[in-house]
């Protein structure tokens, strides 16, 4: 069992875009998925149709145990998602007041250990309780980076943040995101930051107006488009991921 986490500090780089498209290609390659919404925007959630059944409340999250029944299936083989809605934005109060407060993500979802073999978090845009959470969570972080000055930034404090435990161990998988490749300043910011850092898959995701319109066919792009080149961009990045994650087949 692996666990993903597409995790930024940044909103709007393609973190919910990324996990539902790895999680569906997971899925489609026979690997028992379960995608976790974590954002109480709720994206991931609407981009698969799904209605939460029970007004999932932060404490849902206490142990675990309640979070079983709110497990929906999706329109795909082998792929589960975990709902998220507005009372998630609790969720770091929630773990702030309990003991081993960054444990508490964990422990909620050891239970589903067993059943799937990957979860896929998607993560809100969070540096606080519920980020030490997801990093004591996941095995790896998926970051995409827009190739923008400000995102490498917040690349690299994160890197510096998480520190040599997981820089060592090759645990941070950043990828550029949004890739407008004409324009010379990204191009000139990915070969800066390719130089600096090793952890930068050789994959990015170009700017294409399917990833976009997924908020109007509310499904992966792989599912509506499956030859686009948004399809193919996603299918790369998530062999080349597969690639570099043991336990992934
Ligand atoms: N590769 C892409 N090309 C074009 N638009 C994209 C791409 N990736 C994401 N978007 C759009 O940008 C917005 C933010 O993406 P999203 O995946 O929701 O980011 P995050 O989860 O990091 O906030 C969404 O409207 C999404 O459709
Ligand atoms: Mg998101």
């Amino acid at each position: 069992m692996t666990t993903l986490a597409l995790y930024s500090n940044k909103g709007g780089v393609g973190k919910t875009a990324a996990a539902v498209n790895l999680s569906y290609l997971a899925a489609q390659g026979g690997m028992r998925t379960l995608l976790v919404d974590l954002d109480p925007q709720s994206a991931a959630t609407f981009y698969f149709r799904v209605k939460p059944k029970l007004k999932r409340a932060a404490r849902d999250f206490e142990g675990g145990k309640s979070l079983e029944a709110g497990i929906k299936a999706t329109d795909y083989e082998n792929l589960d998602l975990l709902p998220a809605d507005f009372q998630l934005r609790n969720l770091d109060m929630a773990f702030a007041e309990r003991k081993r407060s960054h444990k508490q993500l964990d422990l909620a979802l050891r239970r589903f250990r067993k059943e799937f073999d990957l979860i896929v978090l998607d993560c809100p845009p969070t540096i606080n309780i519920l980020a030490e959470n997801i990093f004591a969570t996941a095995d790896h972080l998926v970051v995409p980076i827009i190739p923008t000055t400000l995102s490498v930034r917040t690349y690299e404090q994160l890197l510096a943040h998480l520190g040599e435990k997981w820089l060592a161990g090759g645990r941070v998988l950043g990828y550029f995101s949004m890739v407008d490749a004409r324009r010379a300043l990204p191009r000139q910011v990915m070969a800066d930051l390719r130089e600096q850092h090793s952890g930068i898959l050789d994959t990015s995701i170009p700017y294409l107006s399917a990833v976009e319109q997924m908020g109007l066919y509310r499904e992966p792009v792989p599912a509506h488009a499956p030859d686009s080149p948004a399809a193919r961009a996603y299918r790369a990045l998530w062999e080349e991921i597969r690639g570099d994650v043991s336990g992934l087949g």
